[in-house]
């Protein structure tokens, strides 16, 4: 398992890896039941990754190489001379699940490297290479938590968007790792984070990683974001990414957009956080990023009741795309970018 080092302000690991399987904290049933869940196939962890199980773009590319795990462990054991055929198929299977968050395909693409080496049975180092991703990223979180917060003047207060906390992540967050670190630190006082519409990361998710982990917070309406900049109870707005295009735009949760412009008219700066597994050099600008379109039924509905009028319909974007010149600080795990462009963040992944 990934070395564990957990402080007062992070306490929470929602993907593991347990004997032979994966084991998911459901985040479909925060924060009013903490279950977790486990997976024995690559089709079930498909699944979960569709229906939300697991969520956020780091879990999802650590959930997936585990996914692979188990399915080069079935394949081998049915067809142990034409096990990495069969392995590729549940691969792609797994590719489609989500088609935002760049670190599914970019943990995937390293198992499949990976198992093209591989001579016998692949479970064995394919699980070595998970458990690799899962404490990599757990490391980038912490290093990008130091960067981050050294970058913020003491201040009353931040706010973030979604959630980029331990349950997005392999562990600490990025974002939310910049906040517990800067709060650690005493650099800020108070939280605020948008109940993030319409799946409510921000009120289930993040309210809850920061009441778990005694961090001061007020939640808030989406759309009271521009009045609490307006009234200056914030210095920076932090969030986190699930696809960075190779000139810098940024893509994450729907609303982070609006945010963004926000921010640049209030004189609140706006800083991404993202390990660079989430840089996608290969999507040169944030139009030729595929931004997920999910059911209109997360809208229509709350908690499985009908809100909106019958007959009404739903356009239900999942992302949006923040151009670079709306970011004023890019913090990676190889450092920091102020003002992105195309060729700071070349020369940044070429470090
Ligand atoms: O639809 P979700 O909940 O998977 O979206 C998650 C986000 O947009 C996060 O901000 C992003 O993945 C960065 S999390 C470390």
């Amino acid at each position: 398992m990934p070395k564990i080092i957990m402080s007062q302000h992070d306490s929470i690991r929602a993907v593991e890896w347990k004997d032979n399987h994966l084991v998911l904290l459901d985040q479909r049933k925060l924060p009013h039941n903490e279950q977790f869940i486990a997976l024995y196939s690559a089709d079930d962890t498909a699944e979960a990754i569709r229906n939300m199980v697991v969520r956020g773009a780091p879990a999802i590319g650590i959930a997936a190489a585990y996914a692979v795990v188990m399915a080069a462990r079935k394949s081998y054991k049915q067809y142990p001379q034409d096990w990495r055929q069969r392995l590729l198929a549940e691969i792609e299977m797994l590719k489609n699940s989500r088609p935002t968050a760049v670190n599914l395909m970019w943990a995937l693409n390293r198992m499949c490297e990976a198992a093209d080496d591989i001579q016998g049975d692949p479970e064995y180092p394919l699980l070595e290479l998970a458990k690799k991703i899962h404490q990599d990223d757990i490391d980038a979180n912490y290093r990008m938590g130091e960067l981050g917060s050294a970058l913020i003047a003491p201040s009353h207060g931040v706010l973030t968007h979604c959630n980029t906390g331990s349950l997005a992540t392999g562990g600490y967050g990025t974002a939310l790792g910049v906040i517990r670190s800067a709060y650690s630190k005493g650099i800020i006082e108070h939280v605020y984070a948008d109940e993030t519409r319409p799946w409510w990361q921000g009120s289930r998710l993040t309210a809850w990683d920061l009441v778990k982990d005694k961090i001061p917070a007020h939640l808030l309406c989406d759309s009271a974001a521009a009045h609490l900049m307006k009234l200056g109870k914030v210095s920076w707005v932090i969030v986190g990414s699930d696809r960075i295009a190779a000139n810098g735009d940024v893509a994450n949760k729907i609303g982070t957009y609006s945010l963004a412009v926000n921010a640049r008219y209030h004189g609140v700066k706006f800083m991404v956080v993202a390990p660079t597994s989430t840089i996608d050099l290969a999507t040169l600008c944030g139009n030729d990023i595929p931004i997920e379109e999910r059911p209109q039924d997360e809208v229509l509905n709350v908690s499985n009741q009908r809100i909106a009028a019958y007959h009404t319909q739903a356009w239900n974007p999942a992302f949006d795309v923040t151009p670079a010149s709306l970011v004023d600080a890019l913090v990676t795990e190889k450092g920091v970018i102020e003002n992105p462009t195309a060729e700071k963040i070349a020369a940044l992944m070429a470090s």
